[in-house]
């Protein structure tokens, strides 16, 4: 969306010129400046001429997209909080039973609803990065795992190492962590080794199973055996760690960490493309078929300039929906119409 009035503080200085685009992290900065609303440039306002017409084309072509997953950000940083608590008590015994709570209503939110998908809108930077990032990943690998075709017990230990991936990095030191510059090759090397420490700290609880360890020790192993720990290729890498690691890549990606600001969505699935010899293209495709980046009805810019809204969402193809232009009503589909292909979604 896009600010119609300028917002000033009480100096009545400036704080966000009118124009700008507002995605979720501005939104979550005012929010967290107790603004409760600001005017927004709605295009279809403008669209005085022709509104009706618009609004009878939108409505022929409009098709709803497929269930979200509903997970609200409260939620989401209330198991923030629990994840918290187990990185800061890892050789605890109540250990395993909070994060089988954790996963359990994880799963109970992706399974109870017939979600086949997940708003990707709804993830966000925090400054808790770790912790909600395991909650992001433990979502993300169950939407991708289920539309790979994992059911049942399987599913639900996927969604187990998922939350637990990165568990090892409560034994890399903070000052490592959370450094805001970029990392020495030293301080790499000693993050590289958080899927050991994971490893480690999940195997000494001597309750799970091989599958869930194989998933964490091997989360930044690649196809191409430029991965680590264990530079493994191809064939010896599970389905666990490749669901995983696709889930792991995009969450980093579409966050604010202190040192980079996120990719859009679509930015993130476009370098997901690109490292195709990385990462196995089934489960690619299983996460495409798993996101939506630009819900039904949202209003979006393209390259050439034209606000359009949002009718219908291709699975595979969430970067390139099927969209309106809101002045003239006319229909752009950027998945298969060949005058298209070379116009993409500016934000
Ligand atoms: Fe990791
Ligand atoms: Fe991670």
């Amino acid at each position: 969306m896009i600010l119609d009035q300028s917002i000033h503080d009480r100096r009545g200085r400036t704080m966000i010129e009118k124009g700008i685009f507002l995605g979720p992290y501005q939104i979550r900065y005012l929010q967290e400046k107790g603004y409760r609303g600001v005017y927004i440039y709605d295009p279809r306002e403008e669209s005085n001429p022709l509104p009706k017409r618009v609004a009878r084309v939108i409505q022929r072509y409009r098709v709803p997209d497929r269930p979200c997953i509903t997970l609200s950000d409260a939620t989401r940083e209330e198991l923030g909080s629990s994840i918290k608590s187990i990185f800061d008590n890892t050789s605890s015994e109540y250990f395993s039973d909070y994060a089988s709570n954790i996963s359990d209503k994880i799963e109970k939110s992706v399974l109870s609803n017939d979600a086949v998908a997940v708003d990707i809108s709804t993830i966000r930077a925090s400054d808790q990065y770790t912790f909600r990032h395991s909650v992001d990943v433990g979502v993300l690998s169950l939407m991708i795992g289920q539309q790979y075709g994992l059911k049942g017990d399987e599913l639900h230990q996927l969604g187990i190492a998922g939350l637990l991936h990165d568990i090892g990095k409560a034994r890399v030191p903070l000052s490592i962590l959370n450094k805001p510059g970029k990392l020495t090759a030293e301080e790499f090397d000693i993050i590289k080794l958080h899927p050991v420490y994971g490893f480690e700290i999940v195997r000494d609880h001597h309750c799970y199973s091989p599958q869930i360890l194989e998933g964490i020790l091997h989360h930044h192993e690649k196809l191409n055996g430029e991965g680590y720990p264990d530079c493994l290729h191809r064939g010896e890498i599970s389905n666990f760690a490749r669901i995983i690691s696709i889930a792991d890549i995009f969450d980093a990606l579409v966050t604010k960490r202190p040192y980079k600001n996120p990719c859009t969505g679509r930015e993130a699935v476009e370098m997901i493309y690109a490292m195709g010899s990385d990462l196995d293209n089934d489960m690619i495709n299983a996460f495409l078929e798993s996101v939506i980046l630009y819900p039904v009805d949202s209003i979006v810019k393209l390259s050439n300039g034209r606000a359009a809204q949002v009718v219908e969402n291709y699975q595979r193809y969430p970067s390139r929906p099927k969209c309106i232009d809101v002045l003239n009503g006319s229909v752009i589909d950027l998945c298969k119409d060949e005058h298209c292909m070379n116009l993409v979604i500016a934000s």
